[in-house]
Parts: C-alpha cells; sequence; structure tokens
C-alpha cells in the first residue's frame, strides 16, 4: 500500500504522514526533508541555490542516511529548499531515490508536493493537506520559537506566502491537488482529529479493497 501526503507549508502534512506511517506500520519518507537537505549542502559549501549546475549536483551527491535533522529545520534551508526545488535537474536526481522508497515490498507513506501528481501517481490513497494560511503561519512560528528561533509572525508570515507562491506556480511538478486526492481541512482541526480521519479514510479503503 501507498500512502501519498501533498499539502502546503505547516499545514500538518507531516504529522499526518508520519502518524499514517505508524498506525499502518509502514516506512514513511519526508520528501521535504530532502530538497531542504539539498539547500543545505549548497549553502554550507558557499554556493548559489538558484544555480541550477550547483543544485543539481548537491543533489546528485546526496547521501539520504546523512541528513542532519536540526541543519535542515531551519527557516534558511527551508526557503532555499524551495529555491533548488524549482529546478528540473534536482527534482530528476531525487525522482529515482523517491520511487524506489515508494515501491519497497509492504509499501510506504511519502508526503511532500508532487507525491501523488508526479512521484506516485498510482498510490493507493492521495491526500491533499491545507490550511488557512493565517493558521498555518501561527504553527510554523510556534514550531520555530521552541526551536528558539525568534523570526516574527509577520516575517513567517511573509515566507510563507512567498513559498506558497513559488512551490504552486514553479513549472516543474508544481504543488497542486491530485484530481483523486482526498482533501483534509486542518485549519480547525486537531492533530488527533485529523490523524484520526485519515486513518478512518485509508482504513476505508484498504477494507473496500
Ligand atoms: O515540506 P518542506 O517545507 O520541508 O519542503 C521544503 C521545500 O521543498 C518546499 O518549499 C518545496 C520543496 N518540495 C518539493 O518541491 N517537492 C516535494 N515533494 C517536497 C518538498
Amino acid at each position: 500500500m501507498i500512502i501519498a501526503v501533498d499539502g502546503t507549508l505547516a499545514s500538518g502534512k507531516g504529522t499526518v504522514a508520519r502518524g499514517l506511517a505508524r498506525h499502518f506500520g509502514l516506512p514513511h519518507l519526508d520528501t521535504g526533508a530532502l530538497y531542504r537537505a539539498v539547500a543545505v549542502a549548497v549553502l554550507s559549501a558557499g554556493g548559489d541555490p538558484r544555480d541550477p549546475e550547483t543544485a543539481r549536483a548537491a543533489a546528485r551527491a546526496l547521501d539520504p542516511s546523512a541528513i542532519a535533522e536540526n541543519a535542515i529545520r531551519t527557516a534558511e534551508a527551508g526557503a532555499a529548499a524551495s529555491v533548488v526545488a524549482v529546478q528540473q535537474g534536482v527534482r530528476d536526481a531525487l525522482f529515482d531515490l523517491q520511487k524506489r522508497f515508494a515501491e519497497q515490498p509492504g509499501g510506504a507513506v511519502l508526503d511532500g508536493r508532487d507525491i501523488g501528481t508526479v512521484v506516485c501517481p498510482h498510490a493507493d490513497v492521495k491526500f491533499y493537506v491545507d490550511a488557512d494560511p493565517a493558521v498555518r503561519a501561527e504553527r510554523r512560528w510556534r514550531e520555530l520559537a521552541a526551536r528558539g528561533d525568534t523570526v516574527s509572525l509577520e516575517e513567517i508570515r511573509r515566507q510563507l506566502d512567498e513559498r506558497d507562491r513559488r512551490d504552486s506556480s514553479r513549472e516543474t511538478a508544481p504543488l497542486m491537488r491530485a484530481e483523486d486526492a482526498i482533501l483534509l481541512d486542518t485549519t480547525h482541526l486537531s492533530i488527533d482529529a485529523t490523524l484520526a480521519e485519515a486513518v478512518r479514510i485509508v482504513q476505508n479503503k484498504t477494507d473496500a479493497a
């Protein structure tokens, strides 16, 4: 069983994906972490994330088992990830890795922006997770504040709008809801309620199969 979870920044897609993986005993891949790791590799080598050659070389050299969780979770890494993610060379370099992960025996849960549309168009269940931008900005702000990041809520909102725009308007594999993806709007839902709903949907699908 392959479960695809796509959605906007700080919508709760990662939480849904991790929760589903735990519930159904499936391996989970956070594909945003791959783009973030590519961005961090470029930045720490003093490179420009906008340069396609540099970004593609970093994507090809990426060792997913050596990703440093702390370094990739900063606001700077997220912004640069969205920049490298625009580039086709980067997406191509990361495609096989994601595909192999999805197709391992027993299945997997993957979350990102283009899982249901590009990486796993034949996924058994597809979710599209979204929430009101003001609610998402506040969630991300709390997350960063808990990590000691002092960036203001207004700045987070500005970055979020910019990331949404860049992720949705890029030519290659833009963020969009797959036709057959089930929408989970988490604006008014708690994490537990969202996850319970997602589990129920997957259960219904598998029972019906
Ligand atoms: O979900 P995230 O914030 O960790 O993702 C970081 C960036 O990576 C996001 O702005 C767009 C890009 N990304 C992508 O283009 N495709 C994916 N499948 C996952 C992430």
